[in-house]
């Protein structure tokens, strides 16, 4: 509307009609006193009240959807809602024009957006507040000839919000019922929808106890000749009312009284006079007086008697004199009848909206209320009566509301804020409003107050005095008197006014006599309910008058409009005819004018849609200005104005769009408004949108810590006893013994059953079977190792044995060899009750010696390369009673008692290990007694579901590299990355050497053999077999590497693999032993210098020289000495120094027989990978349980402490005799 060209009540008439036929009812001008809506009523349902098209307008702004009812609605709650303001909607316009349809489709917007969801009392308010418009339309609203639903009463409903925007409550005004209408209505309108709904569908009950028939059968619903409206069930509508007393709460005994009441006074309607003889009232038909009393229960005579006479009482001097009664004519006896049907009809109207009201009552937490105002509109008839004056004075007030807002005060806020500004005329209704109310100069009502004072018996005198008293109105420009009729200027138009009854009705007293008659009833709903009051005959105070009443309650609906934030709908009718295709310009336009849509428009065109003080602005959008909010706090230093300045220039907010004024903000177009309301809505959406990432981040955060551990836990759960038992173990020598080279290199755990004893195949079938176990033995420790063997008459020599250690005993296992028969025997059984102490030296040496009491044997000497695992064996079983002693040199108990000692010398020229002759154990320098073990490895890298290789994120050079050429590795850099095939393994090739192919077909990554088996356990990685193939993708500091296999590619542990360096031409490979004749004997162990490769794979016995029933060297690295004298490791260095130092090159010189684990012998630097893989390493297995780890106590605490128990070794899940193959295949190398 404010874009139009010409700002012209006709442009305005012409845009409205062009919409309305277009379907489209709806335009406004949104300005910051209150937004206007004009609505053209459309007569036909348009189908623009669907939930669908509610749904649309939630949330929305008043230029983001096209003009509506609903976006009334929902500027009202979110201004509500935002600005924590009351808020009304002032709905006005002629009768028809669609005020009540339009204050409907609020109250359905606002029970829809305002919340609540499942809380039923807010839902049983919002249902109630809905049912009071079909319960107040059938007793408050007609048919009229211009509406066939026309409210015949105002009606001010507040709906009450807590802070959360829910209603909690509403109350309901009711203005001035057309009681009138109840006796009689002109022609083809009707009395009140609710007499027709009972008359037509009353239930039997009713009909019976009430005398209730069809609407013909009573003159008030009758006479008018009108008993049907089209558009209208009676029949269907009395349901629906009995439904919404329902809702509301109303009893059945209260609908009962309520029906009653009707019945009265239908039935008053129909109780006749008849002129007597004596030219007196007499009622025609008793039987009607009598069934009226009976419905009001009082007596029948009185009755009678209160309707024919009047209780009369002279006054002389101001005293109280005689009384007397005065028989009334019939015309009296029938308004006497009338005014009670009105007072009866009148007061159960009012209680109604009393009781709406007690149900309606807040639930307690109202803060904000919106008000919906739906008044009688304008009424201008032939002939205008004293209800015309009343009406049109309230509709002046509400222009004058409109007025002072829209035009007054806001071109005076102008003014006082010194923004430029040029002046728009309006005509300001104040002057008609006060010629009708003003007491001084005495307005219209004070007139009939004066008139009524002084003439009250006599109500034509009354009436005449009321015309000599409106003589002095005539100097107001807008009142001319007319003999007995007088014209009042409206802002909506002339209207001429009937003087003729004018002062009675403003009197609006009911006779005493009537007041008695309801007082004396013995039905409290009418005694006590519908007529309370009591008449006080000393009592000089003057009533108040009808006209009294509509001010005062006119000025409290104006008071309380001004206190809430206004929102206008001008309805608008576009033709008397109820018709859905005229449009009559001329109906329109005056309604145009009259309505001021003009000069509205044109104060908004010139002034500014909104406007705030600039504490108000700097608080609401200081968010939007880095200056001035950061992270949702306010942080701006200076005064407000120049936080609004700042405010307005950070957002680019153009400067003629806003002027600054004394103390408030100015912005012109509510464009400009929306805009930075957008911005702040936006600011929250983005804080809580951050507010959800980071929520979320923490959560996802959480679960992969959650599942880290759960991996971590799960990976170790098996390993921690392993580890406190180790830990346990440094504490039991930390700073007594030096410490091995390798036993420094990583946290090796102690698993205890290296030769798995308890559930392995092979050689721990074999050692099972020489172990005589008690019941309840259980195998702790197990382990190759040495004893010292008496000789006669010579010094004793070490002697490899298997060590087994259960929970009771130790077991010292020798291994014999007769023939081919291997045999191994259970050759020492020591109690752990036999065991006082074990001894140590302070060396890093592997001699323990068990400190036996009172054994005729003497105490046992053993060599054990996990000595300190053994002894914490030892500790744990003995639940610390075996004590752990380090000293420089060990005195232990002989054979027969003598005591011997046991020296230890430090030898650097001792390659490796120690050496034992004669009592004197000859050792290098070890690590330092107080070194620390190294942390272990980091585990493997974890592998993402989605790819077998190891996350980008951790390597990012890695991936990348993939994606991008790869830089080959030197080696290939010479030969073409290709894709073929792995070349076949050349040993198992062909008999004897092939000549070098001319071009090799090198494979793209490193090869690497695997020395043994691998089986996979998780996804990602990738399974082999001893002596496979593998090419090394990418190599991880962690010792998993990618490697591909068959063309699957996949994680393996680097320990397993051993670099492949194809075989040259010369020396000759070894033929392959497939085509061996026959398989020399096996050589001696002092031949173990031989350099042919041997498979490893399969678990041979270990060969023993001679069939001699000698002890087989079977410990890796502890072999029995060669004949000679120099033990097989020695013999097998030499060899490879002497094939360094020959400069030969050629085959590769055997592995040395690895030690298990981390206490394995340094490799040269030149050959460190693949590192010398010890026994295989370990990837727990799981066992199928797992105790909870014991904590170590700490050594050397005073009284000897439980040493921690170690868990189970796994038995069910890990790879069967995995040890003990692998022991066997170092003993196969080692040979
Ligand atoms: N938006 C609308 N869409 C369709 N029909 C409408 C609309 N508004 C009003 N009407 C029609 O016009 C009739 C009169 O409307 P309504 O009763 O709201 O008028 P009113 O302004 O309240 O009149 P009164 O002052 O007599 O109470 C309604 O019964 C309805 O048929
Ligand atoms: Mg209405």
């Amino acid at each position: 509307m404010t874009l139009l060209t010409k700002i012209t009540n006709e442009a305005i008439n012409e845009n409205l009609e062009k919409r309305w036929k277009n379907g489209e009812i709806y335009a406004s001008i949104i300005t910051y006193i209150g937004h206007v809506l004009i609505s053209v009523n459309p007569f036909r349902d348009l189908g623009i009240y669907t939930d669908q098209v509610l749904g649309s307008y939630r949330g929305k702004n008043l230029l983001e959807m096209p003009p509506h009812v609903f976006a009334i609605a929902e500027a009202a709650y979110h201004h509500m809602s935002s600005y924590k303001e009351n808020q009304c909607v002032i709905i006005s316009g002629e009768s028809g024009a669609g005020k009540t349809e339009a204050a409907k489709r609020i109250m359905q917007y606002i029970a829809a957006v305002s919340g609540g969801g499942q809380n039923s009392s807010i839902q049983e308010i919002k249902d109630m507040v809905l049912a009071t418009n079909p319960l107040l339309e059938s007793f408050g609203c007609a048919k009229t000839l211009r509406n066939n639903n026309s409210s015949r009463h105002g009606k001010y409903l507040e709906i009450q919000f807590n802070a959360q925007g829910e209603p909690v409550g509403a109350v309901i005004t009711n203005y001035l019922l057309e009681k009138n209408r109840v006796v009689g209505q002109i022609e083809n309108e009707r009395n009140f929808h609710v007499f027709y709904q009972l008359t037509k569908a009353a239930p039997p009950e009713y009909q019976e106890a009430y005398g209730l028939q069809g609407p013909e059968s009573f003159l008030y619903t009758s006479r008018s000749g009108c008993l049907d409206v089209e558009g209208i069930n009676d029949v269907t509508e009395y349901s629906e009312t009995i439904k919404a007393m329902d809702i509301v709460g109303l009893q059945k005994h209260e609908q009962d009284e309520i029906f009653k009441m009707l019945a009265v006074v239908l039935w008053l309607g129909n109780l006749l006079f008849v002129e007597g003889d004596d030219g007196n009232a007499a009622i025609s038909d008793p039987d009607v007086a009598n069934f009226i009393a009976y419905l009001m229960e009082v007596d029948g005579e009185s009755l009678s008697k209160a309707l024919t006479s009047r209780v009369m009482e002279t006054q002389r001097g101001g005293r109280r004199g005689s009384v007397y009664e005065v028989p009334l004519n019939v015309t009296q006896a029938t308004a006497v009848r009338d005014a009670l049907a009105k007072a009866v009809y009148e007061r159960l109207f009012e209680w109604i909206v009393q009781r709406v009201n007690l149900s309606l009552q807040t639930r307690g937490g109202d803060q904000y209320v919106i008000g919906v105002l739906d008044i009688y509109g304008f009424e201008i008839f032939d002939d205008n009566s004293f209800e015309q004056l009343c009406i049109n004075y309230v509709n002046e007030k509400l222009q004058q509301i409109f007025i002072e807002l829209t035009l007054k005060a806001e071109q005076e806020e102008y003014v006082r804020e010194q923004i430029q500004w040029t002046p728009i005329k309006f005509f300001n209704n104040k002057i008609v409003c006060d010629l009708i109310e003003e007491k001084r100069p005495p307005g219209v009502f004070a007139a009939l107050n004066d008139a009524c004072a002084t003439a009250h018996a006599d109500p034509s005198a009354a009436d005449n005095s009321f015309v000599q008293r409106l003589g002095f109105l005539s100097s107001n420009a807008h009142f001319e008197s007319r003999g007995s009729k007088f014209l009042i200027r409206h802002y909506a138009g002339d209207v001429l006014y009937n003087v003729e009854g004018m002062t009675d009705k403003n009197k609006d007293s009911l006779l005493k006599d009537l007041l008695n008659l309801a007082a004396a009833s013995t039905n409290s709903f009418i005694a006590q309910t519908l007529f309370p009051e009591r008449i006080d005959p000393n009592s000089k105070k003057r009533p108040p008058t009808a006209g009294d009443k509509i001010k005062l309650s006119c000025n409290a609906l104006v008071t309380k409009l001004m206190q809430c934030h206004p929102s206008y709908i001008r309805t608008i009718k576009p033709n008397d005819n109820r018709s859905s295709s005229e449009f009559n310009d001329k109906r329109v336009l005056h309604q145009v004018q009259y309505l001021g849509l003009c000069e509205n428009i044109r104060v908004r065109r010139a002034g500014f849609a909104y406007r705030t003080t600039f504490e108000k602005f700097v608080e609401r959008f200081y968010l939007l200005c880095p200056a001035t909010g950061y992270a949702g706090d306010y942080i701006w230093q200076g005064d407000s104005v120049s936080g609004c300045l700042e405010i307005l220039k950070h957002n680019n907010i153009p400067q003629d769009e806003w002027q600054m004024g004394t103390s408030k903000v100015f912005i012109r177009h509510p464009e400009t408004i929306f805009a930075l309301e957008n911005l702040r809505d936006k600011y929250w959406h983005n804080m809580a949108t951050r507010i959800q990432r980071a929520w979320r981040a923490y959560v996802r955060y959480k679960w992969e810590c959650a599942r880290k551990i759960q991996r971590f836990w799960r990976q170790n759960k098996y390993n921690i006893g392993y580890l406190q038992a180790r830990e346990y173990g440094h504490e039991l020598l930390g700073g007594r013994k030096e410490r091995r080279r390798f036993s420094l290199l990583s946290m090796r755990k102690f698993t205890g059953d290296y030769l798995d004893v308890r559930g392995g195949t092979g050689l721990a079938t074999m050692i099972r079977n020489a172990l005589t176990l008690k019941g309840g033995e259980e195998v702790v420790f197990s382990m190759r190792g040495m004893t010292l063997v008496p000789r006669a008459m010579r010094s004793s020599v070490p002697s490899p044995r298997t060590l087994v250690l259960t929970n009771q005993s130790l077991h010292v296992l020798v291994t014999t060899k007769n023939g081919k028969m291997i045999t191994m025997t259970d050759e020492k059984i020591l109690s752990l009750n036999v065991i006082s102490s074990v001894s140590t030296s302070t060396l890093r040496d592997d001699w323990i010696v068990l400190h036996v009491d009172n054994s005729p044997d003497g105490d046992t000497i053993l060599s054990c390369i996990f000595k300190t695992e053994l002894m914490v064996h030892l500790a744990q079983q003995s639940g610390g009673r075996i004590r752990v002693d380090a000293t420089p040199q060990i005195q232990y108990k002989k054979k027969g008692g003598k005591t011997v000692t046991m020296k230890f010398v430090k030898n650097e020229k001792i390659p490796r290990d120690d050496v034992y002759k004669s009592h004197v154990v000859n050792v290098p320098s070890g690590e330092s007694a107080n070194s620390a073990s190294m942390p272990p490895c980091p585990t493997k890298p974890r592998l993402t579901a989605t790819s077998s290789r190891k996350p980008a994120a951790r390597k990012p050079a890695a991936s990348a590299a993939r994606s991008a050429p790869r830089p080959k590795p030197a080696a290939a850099i010479s030969s073409p990355a290709t894709s073929r095939p792995l070349p076949p393994i050349q040993n198992n090739a062909r008999p004897t050497p092939p000549p070098p192919p001319p071009a090799p077909a090198t494979p793209s990554h490193p090869q690497f053999k695997a020395i043994y088996p691998f089986q996979s356990q998780e996804a990602g990685e990738i399974a082999f077999e001893k002596d496979d193939l593998l090419e090394i993708v990418e190599k991880d500091e962690n010792g998993w590497w990618l490697a591909r296999k068959d063309g699957k590619e996949g994680w393996v542990p680097s320990n397993y693999l051993e670099e492949y360096v194809a075989p040259k031409p010369t020396p000759a490979p070894p033929p392959p032993p497939a085509r061996r004749a026959a398989p020399p004997p096996p050589p001696s162990a002092g031949s173990a210098t031989s350099s042919s490769p041997k498979p490893r794979s399969s678990i041979s016995p270990p060969s023993i020289g001679g069939g001699s029933t000698a002890p087989v060297a079977v410990m890796p690295g502890i072999a029995a000495p060669s004949s000679n004298g120099v033990p097989p490791w020695k013999a097998q260095l030499e060899a490879r120094k002497a094939a360094a130092a020959g400069g030969s090159g050629g085959s590769p010189a055997p592995t040395p027989a690895p030690r298990p684990g981390p206490g394995a012998a340094p490799v040269p630097a030149a050959r460190r990978a693949p590192p010398a893989p010890g026994p295989k390493p370990a990837i727990p297995a799981k066992p199928s349980t797992m105790g909870k780890p014991v904590i170590p106590a700490r050594p050397g605490s005073g009284a000897p402490t439980p040493a921690p128990r170690a868990p189970p070794r796994p038995t069910s899940t890990s790879p069967p005799s995995n040890a003990a193959a692998s022991l066997a295949d170092a003993v196969s190398v080692i040979k």
